[in-house]
């Protein structure tokens, strides 16, 4: 039984890709602290959880392993400008330091997911081999990450970089602070979808389940040709100006819960905007993406309608760093004999 190593596990793409690695056979070695609940992997047979922080973690770690998805981050861009340092730690140094210990290991295959805000702003549909332009603290960190393990193929070691487009479906790690899950969000709650100004900014939009699909794909596929390679992972009609987006989720959402959607703009203007090609990928992976944006949005309301997801803090991953590092600070200076109000120590009778 081939074993994979997924660092990020418990995240919101993390969580999809680890159940459906074990459905298709693998044994998963799932590294993560958890900051957003370890509820979000249950138990399994093959299914080994390490409670650990990436940047402390040494050549154990790749023990018995032949493949690994290295998926830990901060993982959007208010994050990793609040918390830079963190950012370059875990999402640059953390990563980097982790492809060499595969490689040290004797690991097969390394994946980086990757990120397509690499480029930025572009006027011109842009593909795998176009200047990248990234323009924040998380995008300078995905740069500099991909350049640095790639420069680690060698020998038997394969490395791939993908860079995925923006993320949307449900995940039990569930994230509104992505695109089409907050528009969807917003439709369902209260009737309104929020829209980033000005909506003329372009950004490709993958699901969760092609997103995962690719990764699987590539643990089985020829090396010869994914070795040193990079893919964008997403589809052309896939391609959207953000305005056109919020219609095609304001009319899914309006039918579904059968009432009239009013769009909410806000933010100021977002300089991020790109379109990328999908062909590489297409063409030498075989690989189309098979989702639509109406069937995420679908999914998304029909998990609110059962209760299994709610807007909570944990939701939106800035919020919720910043609730943790707030609480923790709090915490350090109240907590005596390892509790609040309840304490380990008994008092003298
Ligand atoms: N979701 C998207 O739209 C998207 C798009 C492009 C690229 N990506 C990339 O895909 C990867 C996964 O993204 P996601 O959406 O699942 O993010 P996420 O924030 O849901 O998951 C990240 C996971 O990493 C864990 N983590 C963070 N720091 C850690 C540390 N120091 N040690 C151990 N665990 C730590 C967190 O607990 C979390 O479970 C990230 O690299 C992200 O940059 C995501």
């Amino acid at each position: 039984m081939d074993r994979v190593l997924v660092t990020g596990a418990g995240g919101y793409i993390g969580s999809v890709l680890v159940p459906k690695l074990l459905k298709a056979g693998y044994a998963v070695r799932a590294v993560d602290r958890f900051f957003f609940g370890k509820d979000k992997l249950a138990a399994q047979p093959n299914l080994e959880i390490l409670v650990e922080d990436s940047r402390v973690i040494d050549g154990g770690f790749f023990k018995g392993i032949d493949f690994v998805i290295d998926l830990v981050a901060i993982s959007n861009d208010p994050s990793a400008e609040l918390f830079s340092d963190e950012t370059w730690a875990i999402n640059h140094a953390g990563r980097v330091n982790c492809a060499q210990l595969a490689r040290e290991s004797g690991v097969k295959r390394y994946i980086l997911p990757s990120s397509a805000s690499i480029y930025g702003y572009q006027d011109e549909l842009v593909d795998e081999n176009s200047p990248t332009n990234p323009l924040t603290v998380y995008a300078r960190a995905n740069e500099r990450t991909e350049h640095e393990v790639l420069a680690k193929v060698g020998g038997d070691f394969v490395v791939t970089v993908l860079r995925q487009a923006t993320v949307y479906g449900f995940s039990p790690r569930m994230r509104f602070d992505l695109a089409v899950n907050g528009m969807t969000y917003g439709c369902w709650k209260h009737g309104k979808l929020p829209l980033m100004r000005d909506g003329k900014q372009y950004r490709p939009m993958v699901h969760i389940q092609d997103a995962t699909d690719v990764m699987l794909r590539l643990l089985t596929f020829d090396a010869t040709v994914i070795n040193g390679q990079v893919f964008n992972v997403g589809s052309e009609d896939g391609n959207f100006q953000i305005e056109d987006l919020a219609r095609r989720v304001a009319e899914t959402a309006g039918k579904k819960t059968r009432r009239t959607i009013e769009i909410e703009w806000y933010g100021d203007p977002d300089h991020r905007s790109y379109r990328l090609s999908f062909a590489k990928i297409e063409r030498l992976l075989k690989w189309r993406a098979q989702s639509t944006v109406e069937r995420g949005v679908e999914e998304i309301i029909d998990a609110l309608d059962r209760g299994e997801v709610e807007k909570t803090p944990d939701t939106i991953t800035l919020d919720w760093y910043q609730h943790l590092t707030h609480w923790h600070k709090i915490i350090k200076e109240v907590e005596k004999y390892g509790g609040i109000l309840d304490i380990d120590r008994k008092p003298p009778v």
